[in-house]
């Protein structure tokens, strides 16, 4: 049993195999929280201390104890007005203009099997791999109820939570701010690690202190954003890769969220994460019921590696769907960098006979295929194919592809619309917009009213009509400006605009995936401007940035590489000097670097050398050989590379029999010293071969000491090593 209820102290117990997280129901109905962290048996409401701390507002029904009061006690969804001054996890203004809530627990039920989120992204498993806890809770005054949900996988030792927010009241209601996930300490002195960026350089680590005040990070963009990845660490200060307690709070939404953390003036540490509250007030009519999209927790007390591995492989297997899930995806060559607009059918099919020449397995079309679009100021709306640039109708271009024996996939932005088209002119009121005011413009376009279903349905017959011309196999699914303008024509409440455009999206993908289940979706926004647990149940690749230097890429999928598979970073070799930073690197650190995710390439093959030919054929091969584990391996973060000499990063397979290690050498320096590359997560005692080389080494020697590199001269070196178990 993964949730017990003690009726005697009236305390939940939610175990996984190595974590406990507790909660108790105190004398007056609060749900306080007791306890996260490492697996413990017993119960911790020894935690609790009462003090007359001034300035504290006391519930009514205490009475004269002036000890209780909701501002220093840890609280599981903690409300506005209840005494507690600290940020909280809901507030709500009521029918009657007020504000200020009293959640009261009332009840709770266990069931097997984790619960669904209707219209949301959510972890599933099955009635063996989880259980789910429901307590309601409820405000006797205004009759809002919030029933907590969580979800306890103990194999993958993740806790998710969420919430159902219902109006049993007369009357409508606002809510005004709602978070997935709050977590409250006794104690302070954390660390907050979370990754910032911008376009082409996205996941930036990041790791303070959390102190007094409140640190917070979000997005008002509409998506996720390239700014702040809706993923926080919380890690005590001494935890490392290997060694330490920290706990992963990961939001599965792809719009606009915030995260908090602050350390109060007792001392204590609160976490929040959960919805955007600027421009958010959401009505709630009688009866109705809004769902809280849910956070994913894990905790680790082998520091932050492991808990890496923890996200990655809840999202692997009960996070990802479709046929591509565990499998490995087709080996891809896209037209973006290769041409950008500047192609014809002529050019994309020279572009496939390299490719298939070389074993490269699909073919991407990316933009430029469609109205008028010969560069990016139109045509978004217009999803019709141009038959004059391609030379002919789809459905033959696509006969073509196949009979290289290679796979087609397509690009399309969905969300967005060009003033310039001929959807725009026919429904100038299906874009976003304040009337009466001038929209702002990204990258000269719009974004679609995804709030209204005659939209989301214009857009999805259009796909659907262009889909149905031939086998196509790979969407890429972009997204290429942040939301302004956040109203809607018809949406009645301007507060709900962000929230209800998310449910118009995931649909659409929803519908997508039924209409076409073994189609391959790539989720992608300017790069990795959504790159979020939310996006990954429909698009389990996502193309990581736009940035394909091989330099920045290892430090922008070092970053990831924290909360994301391996599996869901797309991933690809182009040219030098690369287009982003001029920078110059061989193609096999370039190689190197792509394989650490879902590889292809981004470039005109038909420019390469005969000899370029002959790496790309051998990293075609080895990539092919290697998927498996590089999907669905452990993953090892062997070094920091913004700060060592080296970066490196290692997948071992779970059972533990072999083993990929990539390097590339960060530095260069004349009598260069020797380095040595030290291992993780092979089996003690145990002798592994090098597979190139032949070596024989003792896995023990391998993680103490390590692999020497070789002292080799020239910049950015790089190095693979593939290892299996032979004694
Ligand atoms: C975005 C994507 C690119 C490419 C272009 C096309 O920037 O991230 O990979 O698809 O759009 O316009």
């Amino acid at each position: 049993m993964a949730i017990l209820f003690d009726n005697n102290k009236n305390i939940f117990t939610l175990h996984t195999d190595n974590s406990t997280y507790q909660m108790q129901v105190d004398k007056y109905g609060f749900l306080l929280h007791l306890y996260y962290g490492r697996r413990t048996e017993g119960t911790m409401e020894y935690v609790l201390t009462y003090a007359d701390r001034g300035f504290s507002g006391i519930p009514y029904d205490v009475g004269p104890d002036r000890t209780y009061s909701m501002d220093a006690l840890p609280q599981e969804f903690p409300c506005q007005g209840n005494g507690d001054f600290r940020s909280p996890a809901i507030s709500v203004k009521n029918v009657d203009g007020s504000y200020g809530c009293d959640l009261r627990y009332k009840s709770y039920e266990v069931k097997k099997g984790k619960y669904g989120i209707k219209g949301l992204p959510a972890v599933y498993a099955d009635e063996t791999e989880a259980e789910t806890l429901e307590i309601l809770l409820e405000d006797s005054v205004t009759k809002l109820q919030v029933v907590l949900l969580y979800g306890v996988l103990p194999g993958c030792d993740v806790i998710t939570r969420s919430a159902r927010i219902v109006n049993a009241g007369e009357g409508t209601m606002y809510l005004e701010k709602v978070q997935s996930a709050c977590l409250d300490f006794v104690t302070g002195n954390f660390d907050l690690i979370s990754f910032y960026g911008r376009h082409a350089m996205e996941r930036n680590f990041q790791r303070r202190p959390v102190t007094h005040g409140s640190f917070k990070i979000g997005s008002r963009r509409g998506t996720s954003s390239h700014q702040y990845n809706p993923l926080m660490i919380l890690a005590r200060p001494d935890t490392n890769e290997d060694f330490g307690g920290c706990y992963g709070l990961a939001f599965v939404y792809s719009g606009s969220f915030q995260g908090e953390a602050e350390v109060d003036q007792y001392n204590q540490t609160r976490v929040l994460l959960g919805l955007q509250e600027e421009q958010f007030a959401y009505p709630l009519d009688t009866g109705e019921i809004f769902l809280v999209p849910e956070t994913v927790l894990t905790y680790s007390n082998q520091g932050l590696g492991k808990l890496s591995q923890n996200l990655h492989r809840c999202y692997r297997k009960h996070l990802c769907r479709g046929k591509y899930k565990e499998t490995a995806r087709p080996i891809l060559v896209n037209s973006w960098e290769a041409a950008y607009f500047n192609f014809d059918g002529k050019m994309l099919y020279d572009l496939a006979v390299h490719a298939a020449e070389l074993g490269i397995e699909m073919l991407v079309m990316d933009d430029g295929w469609f109205g008028k679009r010969n560069d990016d100021n139109s045509s978004l709306g217009d999803w019709v194919v141009n038959e004059e640039k391609l030379g002919e109708p789809l459905k033959d271009f696509i006969e073509k592809i196949n009979g290289l024996g290679m796979k087609f996939g397509i690009w399309f932005e969905p969300e967005c619309v060009n003033e310039d088209s001929d959807l725009y002119r026919e429904h100038p009121d299906w874009a976003l917009h304040t009337p009466g005011r001038k929209p702002i413009l990204g990258r000269n376009q719009l974004i679609l009213d995804f709030t209204r279903k005659e939209v989301v349905d214009a857009v999805f017959d259009q796909m659907c009509n262009v889909l149905d011309q031939g086998n196509i196999e790979y969407v890429k699914w972009d997204m290429n400006r942040s939301m302004t303008d956040m109203y809607s024509v018809v949406a009645g409440e301007q507060g709900r605009i962000a929230y209800d455009y998310m449910l118009g999206l995931y649909d659409f993908l929803e519908r997508l995936m039924a209409r076409y289940p073994n189609l391959l979706i790539e989720g992608c926004s300017g790069g990795g401007g959504r790159f979020d647990a939310g996006m990954l149940y429909y698009t389990p690749q996502i193309w990581c940035s736009d940035n394909t230097d091989a330099l920045d890429r290892i430090r922008i999928q070092y970053g990831t590489s924290f909360g994301y598979p391996a599996g869901a970073v797309g991933s690809h070799v182009s040219v030098v000097p690369n287009e982003q930073t001029g920078r110059i690197t061989s193609l096999e650190t370039r190689g190197v670097v792509a394989m650490a995710g879902v590889f292809g390439y981004e470039m005109n093959l038909g420019n390469l050398s005969e000899a370029e030919k002959e790496i790309v054929k051998e990293q075609v091969q080895k990539y092919r050989s290697y998927a498996p584990l590089i999907q669905n391996g452990l993953y090892y973060r062997l070094s920091n590379p913004f700060e060592d000499t080296l970066a490196a990063w290692e997948f071992v397979s779970e059972d533990g029999t072999e083993a990929l290690v990539s390097v590339v050498m960060l530095e260069i320096h004349g009598n260069m010293t020797a380095n040595y590359v030290r291992l993780k997560g092979l089996k003690s005692g145990r002798s592994y071969q090098e597979q190139e080389s032949g070596c024989i080494y003792d896995a023990d020697a391998l993680r103490e000491i390590g692999i020497p590199l070789p002292l080799k001269g020239g910049e950015y070196q790089a190095y693979q090593y593939y290892f299996k178990i032979v004694g």
